[in-house]
């Protein structure tokens, strides 16, 4: 082959690779999409209107998008959290809350780690369990009335195919449904990694500052969107 047909030909199998490897990167998982569909419906909220991403918004890094306010107004008028929200892109590397080999807490949710991870054994899973109830989030009544407004959704089905199991067991059945709907916020697979001990926490602080951790978010930057973070559709 002459240098202009190897150049040539070099430069189409460049293409397809990058082509490949773009279009795979784009994809969700059923389980990655059922969490972006949780994370971003304002039905699960009473009153109907507030979805995660109001308090951890994709457009500025997953905090709060209102630069003039210091705490969130919930789903009911009136009522306010304590803090303005931290981004939840780069939470689900964390480890459970424990001491380190220098003595030092490390893990957990929130600034004070007392969403330890304990109970799920995954901090962020147990955290996204959190605000659906919380009165001064998304304030829904209990873990059935969550059921029932998931098991109404445009996307139960894939709940139903992704967890193996029957909408007509989901209200009898509800803390279990509940806990599936906590771990798809935060699938686990491509991004699992360990979250416990030395080895979870060492690696956790290495990651810190590279990992996407919310999957459908890529910390990847590009230049149209302001906080430079993708969404990926
Ligand atoms: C009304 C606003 C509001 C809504 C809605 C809300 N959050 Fe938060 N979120 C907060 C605040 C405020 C904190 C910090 C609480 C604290 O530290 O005491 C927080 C903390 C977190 C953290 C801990 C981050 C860290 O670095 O420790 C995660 C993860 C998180 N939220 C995920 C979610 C998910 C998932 C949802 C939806 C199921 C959600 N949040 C809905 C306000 C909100």
């Amino acid at each position: 082959m002459c240098t202009k047909k190897k150049v040539f030909f070099s430069l189409i199998v460049l293409f397809v690779f990058v082509m490949i490897k773009t279009s795979t990167a784009a994809k969700l998982s059923p389980v990655e999409e059922l969490g972006k569909k949780l994370f971003f419906d304002t039905n699960l909220s009473t009153p109907a209107g507030q979805s995660c991403a109001a308090c951890h918004a994709p457009e500025v890094g997953w905090t709060g998008p209102l630069s003039a306010v210091v705490v969130y107004e919930g789903a009911m008028k009136g009522r306010f959290g304590n803090r303005k929200p931290p981004a939840s892109g780069y939470a689900g590397g964390s480890p459970l809350l424990h001491q380190d080999e220098s003595g030092d807490f490390v893990g957990g949710m929130f600034w004070d780690g007392r969403a330890t991870g304990e109970t799920l054994k995954d901090p962020l899973a147990e955290q996204a369990g959190g605000p659906f109830l919380n009165p001064l989030e998304q304030n829904n009544a209990d873990k059935k009335a969550m059921v029932l407004k998931v098991k109404n959704s445009d996307y139960a089905a894939l709940l139903e195919q992704v967890w193996k199991t029957k909408k007509e067991e989901w209200e009898k059945d509800a803390d279990r449904i509940y806990e599936h709907i906590s771990r798809s916020i935060r699938p686990r697979g491509r991004g699992r990694r360990r979250t416990t001990g030395r080895a979870g926490s060492r690696g956790w602080r290495r990651r810190r500052a590279s990992c996407p951790v919310l999957p459908w978010a890529s910390a990847r930057p590009r230049s149209k969107s302001r906080s430079g973070l993708r969404i990926r559709q």
